[in-house]
C-alpha cells in the first residue's frame, strides 16, 4: 500500500495564488448553528434519549435508520427522521445488572446495554449486540416490523453471546463489519478489557468465535483502539476478498522516546483464512498489518506525523476492488488535543 497526503491540496492553492485566482480555502470547521441555517441539519427532536446513540446504519430493504443506542434500538425514518420513530427497548436483565454492580460497575454509566454493533444479515434480518451490563449479548432484529407491531411480537430473536463480538463496556473501542455471513469484530473479549483481538464467527450459532488474533501477544495487536472494518474484493476471484481493520495502537518493540509513541495502522486478513495447525488452531494465517504514515513537512524539512487514527471513510469506485479511503488523523494523544485534525487520502 502506498500513502498519499493532501500534497496536491497545497500545491494547487500555490499554483491558484500564482495566478491570481482567490485560492478555495477548504472549510476546516463548520458550526451546528451553520449547519442548522443553511438547512443542513436536522436534528432529532423525537427521541427523548437521542444521545446515547452508539451506532447508526441505513438498512435500505426495509426502509430504515438503525440507532443503536442505551437499552434501546430506535428505527428512524430515513426520510423524516422525527416521523414516527420505532423504540424497541432492551434492557440488560437484572441477573446481568445486579452482576455488573457486584463487579464494582457504575450503575449509571456502565451497567447498561449500550448498542454497539448493528450490520445487516439479509434483506429481513439486522444482526445486534449490546454490551449487556458487562455481559455482552447479540440477537437478530427483525426488520419486518411495522409501528404498530411495536405492541405485537418482540422483533429482537435468537439471544445468544457476544463475546469476540461486541466489548464488555460502553468505552471500549470497536470495528465489526460482516462478510459472507460471517462477523468480524475488533473488540476486547473481556471483562477486564485485557485481550483485543479480531475474531470471526458465524452468527447464530451460539458458537464461540471460530478463529482470532493471538491471545496477549502485543506483536499482533498492542493496546489498540479500533477504528473502522471493511471487506474489500481483491480480483473477481471471491477467495482473495479481503477484510480491513484500522486502528491505531502503541508502537511495540519501539525503545527511548519511541516508547510510548502510537502508530496509525491497517491491517488485513483473508477471508478464506480457516486458521492453521498446531498452535495455529483457530489463528488467523493470513494476518498482516503496516504502518499508516500520514505527516506534513515543516519549514525545517522535519515531518510532524499525525499517528492517532480518528475515523476511516470508504469510497467505493467505479472499480469495486479499488475504493478510495479517507483517514482523520490527529496527532498522538500525549500531546494536547488542541492539535490540528489532518485528512489524508490512503490508496
Ligand atoms: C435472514 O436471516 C435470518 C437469520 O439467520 C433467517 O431466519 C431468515 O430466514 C433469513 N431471511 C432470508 C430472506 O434469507
Amino acid at each position: 500500500m502506498a500513502f498519499l497526503l493532501l500534497q496536491w491540496l497545497f500545491t494547487w492553492v500555490v499554483l491558484g495564488t500564482a495566478q491570481g485566482i482567490r485560492p478555495a480555502v477548504p472549510r476546516l470547521r463548520l458550526s451546528y448553528r451553520e449547519l442548522l441555517k443553511a438547512g443542513g441539519a436536522v436534528p432529532l427532536v423525537a427521541v427523548a434519549d437521542a444521545t446515547t446513540i452508539e451506532r447508526l446504519v441505513v438498512n435500505e430493504e426495509g426502509g430504515w435508520l438503525i440507532a443503536g443506542a442505551r437499552d434501546s434500538i430506535f428505527l428512524l425514518n430515513p426520510n423524516n427522521i422525527n416521523r414516527k420513530p420505532v423504540k424497541l427497548p432492551w434492557h440488560p436483565s437484572h441477573k446481568q445488572f445486579e452482576h455488573c454492580v457486584l463487579a464494582g460497575k457504575d450503575a449509571k454509566t456502565e451497567c447498561a446495554n449500550f448498542v454497539r454493533v448493528v450490520e445487516t444479515i439479509n434483506t429481513t434480518h439486522m444482526y445486534v449486540c449490546g454490551t449487556g451490563a458487562y455481559d455482552p449479548t447479540c440477537a437478530f432484529l427483525d426488520t419486518r416490523i411495522t409501528t404498530r407491531a411495536v405492541t405485537g411480537p418482540p422483533s429482537l430473536v435468537h439471544f445468544e453471546s457476544g463475546k469476540g463480538r461486541c466489548p464488555y463496556g460502553p468505552r471500549q473501542t470497536l470495528a465489526t463489519v460482516i462478510a459472507g455471513r460471517e462477523l468480524y469484530a475488533a473488540t476486547t473479549s473481556d471483562f477486564m478489557a485485557a485481550d483485543p483481538g479480531l475474531f470471526r464467527s458465524m452468527p447464530g450459532t451460539h458458537s464461540r468465535p471460530s478463529l482470532r488474533s493471538e491471545p496477549q501477544e502485543a506483536s499482533w495487536l498492542n493496546e489498540p483502539q479500533f477504528v473502522a472494518a471493511f471487506e474489500v474484493p481483491e480480483s473477481l476471484d471471491p477467495a482473495e476478498d479481503k477484510v480491513y481493520i484500522f486502528f491505531s495502537e502503541r508502537a511495540w518493540g519501539a525503545s527511548g522516546g519511541e516508547k510510548h509513541a502510537l502508530y496509525a495502522r491497517v491491517a488485513r486478513v483473508c477471508k478464506n483464512d480457516n486458521g492453521g495447525q498446531h498452535s495455529l488452531v483457530n489463528k488467523w494465517t493470513t494476518f498482516l498489518k503496516a504502518r499508516l504514515m500520514c505527516s506534513v513537512p515543516g519549514p525545517d524539512g522535519v515531518h510532524t506525523h499525525f499517528d492517532l487514527l480518528r475515523d476511516v471513510y470508504i469510497l467505493q469506485t467505479k472499480d469495486k476492488h479499488n475504493p478510495v479511503f479517507y483517514g482523520l488523523f490527529s496527532m498522538t494523544r500525549y500531546h494536547q488535543e488542541t492539535t490540528s485534525k489532518i485528512c489524508c487520502c490512503i490508496t
